[in-house]
């Protein structure tokens, strides 16, 4: 009977354990997966701002990104069957706020930053047993127009047109290389 028990017990601590943890070769399927569909998503977003720029500069790239960012990330979810989402804890767009999960997140990669470590992706099961895919955002140059220090890399101008269009912008003050963010894509198939 005790052994019983004792075989039970381990069913059943290797049954929760399986559903928590991801084996390394699922782990780095989702890094694959997840990197591809960042920098799709980057790729997209970035064209399209930077067509803006040419456009009209930051007058008419920043209210094209205020009412398409959301849509564009959308279309490249729908076609990977994902959720995307890009989040901060120096937030431009409230709607973007970091859930609970991605505060930790956020706060690990500060930490490796400050113990001037690399960052990597990381893979991990949501609550639910699904698997999801966190990684930086780094600044380009080309970012410090919207996302600069006022006065130095970003015209008082561009500031003022994002300021009416987000009162409450966090966004800026950063330099070349900076951490800005986190990729968060869940791979919920039933999105
Ligand atoms: C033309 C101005 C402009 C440029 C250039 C720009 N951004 Fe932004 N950025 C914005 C606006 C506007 C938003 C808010 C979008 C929204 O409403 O979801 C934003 C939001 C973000 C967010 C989402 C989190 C938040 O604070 O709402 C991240 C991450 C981000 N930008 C990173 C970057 C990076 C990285 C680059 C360069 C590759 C970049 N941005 C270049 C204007 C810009």
């Amino acid at each position: 009977m005790k052994n019983i028990l004792g075989l039970l017990g381990v069913a059943v601590f290797l049954f929760t354990a399986c559903q928590k943890e991801m084996t390394e070769k699922e782990k780095s399927e989702y890094t694959i997966k997840g990197k591809e569909i960042a920098t799709a998503t980057f790729k997209k977003l970035g064209g399209e701002l930077e067509k803006k720029m040419k456009e009209g500069g930051v007058s008419k790239a920043a209210p094209f990104c205020n009412a398409n960012a959301g849509t564009i990330a959308d279309e490249v979810a729908n076609k990977y069957k994902v959720t995307i989402k890009r989040t901060s804890d120096k937030l431009r767009n409230k709607e973007n706020a970091p859930n609970s999960e991605e505060k930790t997140i956020i706060k690990r990669f500060q930490r490796l930053i400050a113990e001037g470590k690399n960052l990597k992706p990381i893979v991990e099961k949501d609550k639910d047993g699904h698997p999801h895919f966190y990684a930086p955002i780094k600044l380009k140059k080309k970012c410090l127009t919207c996302h600069g220090v006022l006065g130095e890399t970003m015209k008082h101008e561009a500031d003022s047109i994002i300021k009416t269009l987000y009162p409450n912008d966090k966004a800026i003050g950063f330099k070349e290389g900076d951490f800005r963010g986190i990729w968060s894509i869940n791979f919920n198939s039933k999105n």
